[in-house]
């Protein structure tokens, strides 16, 4: 980046990297000044948000101006926190305690407000170079976002998330964490027969100080090894959670789990969260009925039509014999074709019920299927390509 000028150049290996990101000279000088100087800190200056998205490739702590404009440091901000690579704190000329916690509902760590304390930023940087960010540990890769919507109630979304779910985290045998945002009365955990005493809810509430220490205290845990963050069980939740919060828990999760499978339901206002990020998979589950793929048309079209591989669409409880359309006017009404198609199955979706297991446990047509797209997902072959694999070999 040209629009850089290096204040203090640190070069042992004990020095905390530390990036000031403003266009407001005045205010990132006086930043500058307070954090310059000391021991164990290197700080470089930026003067514009343009690009700083990826400095934490280069340092641990990143700082930056709130108020020269507040929307796009919000949005850098999160992407840093996102990643979890590197601590973010912020500053501002105003003592303003709403704009401070949407900051620190993203996860930023600390906030300042200007003229600062003298021995404020210190502390924040002694706090910041114990703690070590999680992602800096790479204990696992970039985590990969599963995002299950329906086109319509009733479609199966819950059902396909929280099998997809057992079959992923015991295919890829890596950290998964199931969430539920059936908001209120979802019902992935008992899908799975489980009970649990704490919800999303209880994340969302708390967020400001949701960590991944809070977030453990949350979970329950599958047989298979599942993690799950279960629906709220009553209905006197804010049915429309905070979008910071959202993010939040988000940025929280992928720091602690390599795989995150989220029942959105058919909530649409979530789009605009970090789970529907580009990175993300959206897997739109639909049925083949009039209403099911006209809408899955509208929100092919308005919401995901930019989206190629990272948008999978799922036909559930597809019954080739009985079909009022054939796979061409499918393909037309969904703009592409549909990657999975799971069976209608009745009786094993009766039987799991009824018995509380995962169908993905059991030796169903449905499990099958559902064990494919986890495959996929965590980049296993599947069985097609497998026997295509087979195939190439004896001929
Ligand atoms: N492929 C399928 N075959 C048979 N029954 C299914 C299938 N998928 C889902 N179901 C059943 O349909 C009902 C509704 O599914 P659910 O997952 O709760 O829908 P949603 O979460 O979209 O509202 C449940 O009883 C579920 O067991
Ligand atoms: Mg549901």
């Amino acid at each position: 980046m040209s629009d850089v000028f290096n204040v203090q150049d640190g070069t042992e290996k004990s020095v905390l990297s530390v990036a000031l990101v403003g266009p407001h000279d005045q205010r990132r000088r006086a930043v500058a000044a307070a954090v310059s100087g000391r021991t164990g800190v290197a700080v470089e200056e930026f003067y514009s948000y343009e690009g700083a998205d990826t400095l934490d490739d280069r340092f641990e702590v990143i700082v930056v101006d709130a108020d020269s404009d507040p929307d796009r440091a919000l949005a850098l901000a999160q992407s840093i926190c996102s990643r979890g690579r590197a601590t973010v704190m912020a500053y501002s000329g105003q003592a303003d305690v709403k704009v401070a916690i949407r900051f620190m509902r993203i996860g930023v760590r600390e906030f300042f407000t200007l003229p600062l304390e003298g021995p404020e930023i210190a502390d924040a940087l002694a706090r910041a170079s114990v703690r070590q960010p999680s992602a800096r540990q790479a204990s696992h890769a970039p985590s990969k976002v599963c995002v299950f919507l329906g086109t319509k109630g009733g479609c199966g979304v819950t059902a396909l998330a929280a099998n997809f779910a057992v079959a992923l985290a015991q295919e890829s045998e890596r950290p998964t964490l199931l969430m539920d945002f059936g908001l209120p009365l979802g019902d992935a955990a008992i899908n799975l027969g489980m009970i649990t005493e704490f919800s999303i809810a209880n994340a969302l509430k708390d967020a400001a100080r949701l960590d991944g220490n809070f977030l453990k205290t949350l979970l329950a845990t599958h047989a298979s090894g599942l993690s799950v963050l279960a629906a709220p069980s009553d209905f006197r939740l804010d049915q429309s959670p905070n979008g910071d919060a959202v993010n939040k828990l988000l940025t929280v999760a992928r720091q602690n789990f390599e795989f995150i499978v989220a029942d959105v339901g058919s909530r649409l206002d979530l789009l605009n969260s970090t789970f529907f990020d580009e990175s993300s998979i959206v897997y739109l589950i639909t049925q083949v009925g009039i209403s099911e793929l006209r809408n899955a048309n509208r929100m092919i079209s308005q919401f995901f039509g930019r989206r190629s591989e990272n948008l999978q669409i799922v036909l559930n409880r597809y019954k080739p014999a009985t079909l009022l359309f054939d796979d061409k006017h499918i393909e037309k009404a969904l703009t592409r074709p549909a990657q999975w198609k799971i069976p209608d199955d009745y009786s094993s979706a009766r039987r799991t019920q009824n018995t509380a297991n995962a169908m993905a446990l059991a030796d169903a047509p449905i499990a099958q299927a559902i064990r494919q797209m986890a495959r996929s997902a965590c980049g296993l072959p599947t069985d097609k390509e497998e026997k295509k694999k087979l195939f190439g070999f004896f001929r």
